[in-house]
Parts: structure tokens; sequence; C-alpha cells
């Protein structure tokens, strides 16, 4: 079998502003592989979706950047990666439940890319690619799981590993976990393998349940129901009609 190629390249930083800038800058010096992992102990600016600020709790949580060098992917056909890395992150949390004896039906994926516990949030990722011509040259996949946390309890909609399991995580433990699922999706992605699209659908937050969004800016009721190989939400109103929609038209209400 062949070797892991994520984290071969290993860069741990004991305190950086956010380990996605680290790496586009260091991607632009051309000096990191595919497959390398940075690790921040602590980010003093990390980066959310939408322009949000991330907070994790220094020494506590896992903040990383993973870089990803798709071999022929196109333009079009991008969202795989988005879905590989929550599958990734998925099965590490599920795989702390199961050793906790803990049932995973609980942990969902909310599109486009957070991971969930019932309806409070485990973890976010931010993926950035770099485009050239019609191929993807490079992505970013920035993630933020929250391990130890347990400064979260007033915000109802957070949760963290231990709060989950009730026990401390090791944080080195969950990196090389997430390093060995991301390697076995990468592994299908390449492959172009229809399992990835089909795990992120079986695994998709309030699939087939009426669920509230915010379509172009206005509220929409509608059940979520597959996401295309766009990344696009496929989504089934009222009356039965599903369309597909971009994270610059939809998004789920606030909760
Ligand atoms: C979200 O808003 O849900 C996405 C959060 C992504 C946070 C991670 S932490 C590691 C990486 N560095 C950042 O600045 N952001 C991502």
């Amino acid at each position: 079998m062949a070797p892991r190629s994520i984290g071969q390249q290993f860069i741990e930083l004991a305190s950086v502003d956010s380990t996605n800038k680290y790496a586009a800058e260091q991607l632009a010096l051309r000096k990191l592989r595919h497959g390398a992992v940075i690790l921040a102990h602590e980010q003093t600016a990390g980066r959310g979706q939408r322009g949000r600020v991330w907070r994790s709790g220094g020494g506590l949580d896992l903040t990383a950047s993973v870089v990803l060098m798709p071999q022929r992917m196109r333009v079009a056909g991008q969202a795989v990666l988005a879905k590989m890395a929550a599958l990734a992150v998925h099965d590490v949390v599920a795989d702390a439940f199961r050793q906790a004896g803990l049932a995973t039906g609980p942990v969902r994926i909310k599109w486009p890319n957070d991971v969930l516990v019932d309806r409070r949030k485990i973890s976010g990722i931010l993926i950035k690619n770099e485009v050239v011509g019609t191929l993807v040259q490079s992505c970013v996949v920035g993630i933020g799981l929250n391990v130890n946390n347990t400064d979260l309890e007033a915000d109802i909609q957070a949760t963290s590993l231990r709060l989950e399991t009730g026990r401390e995580h090791d944080r080195r433990a969950v990196l090389e976990a997430l390093c060995d699922r991301l390697e076995a999706w990468w592994q299908r992605v390449e492959a172009e393998d229809p399992a990835v699209g089909q795990a992120y659908a079986d695994l998709l937050w309030s699939r087939g349940r009426f669920a509230e969004f915010q379509l172009d800016g206005e509220p929409f009721t509608g059940r979520p129901m597959d996401v295309d190989e766009e990344g696009r939400l496929l989504v089934e109103d009222g009356e039965g009609r599903v369309q597909a929609y971009g994270t610059e038209r939809l998004r789920f209400a606030p909760r």
C-alpha cells in the first residue's frame, strides 16, 4: 500500500494568525507539497466562513490546514473537496462517539461543510482553492474542531468532543485520526469514486425534513435532498419542486 500522503509534510506552530493564511503564503512560495499539514496550537486571527471570525481555545482545540493538490480536477467538480473534508471530520467525531459508547446518528454534515451534533456545531471547515485555467491546482482545507474546550456551554449552539463524550481527548491522536480519514477519502476522490457524494448525501443534516432557510435574503422553507457535483444544495419546496442553490443565494436561517 502506498504511504499516507496527508501529513507527510508537517508544520507545527505554537501560534499563528491563521493556518489558512499561513498555508496560502507558503503555497505562493512553493514551500508546500500535496498533503502538507499545518497545525497551530493557537490562532490569533482564525477565519471562518462568510468573513466571520473563528474562535478556538488555545491549546484545547484543533486548528489545522491541509494542502491538497489534485491531479486533474476540473473547477466544476471542485465541490468534492469540501465533501471529502466534511466526511473525514465526521468520521473522526463519529469514531470518538463510538468509543464513548454513544450513538453516531446525531453526527451530521450541515451543508456546505459544518459538522454538527444534533444542532450543535462541533467543527467548521474553510476551503480555498487555487484555480489555473479550468483546473484546481491546489486546495487549502482549514479545519477547526472543538476538542477539549468546555467554555462553550453558555453557547448552546456549539459543542466539543469533550462536552459530548465526557472525557478529554489527545489532540495529537485526533489529528492522526483526521489525517487517516482524509487520506481514505482523498484516495476515493482521486479515483472519482461516486461513494464520496453518496456518503455525503447520506449524512446531510436535515435531509428530507423541512428546514428554514434564507433565499436571496428572504425566509424560505424547504427540504434538503442532496448536494450536486457543483456543491449546490438540492431543496424541495412545499409544492414538491426541487431546485439547486449555491451558497451565494441560499443559507440556513440563523439558529
Ligand atoms: C466556519 O466558519 O465554520 C469555518 C471555520 C474554519 C476554521 C479553521 S481553523 C483552521 C483554519 N484557519 C483559519 O483561519 N480558519 C480555518
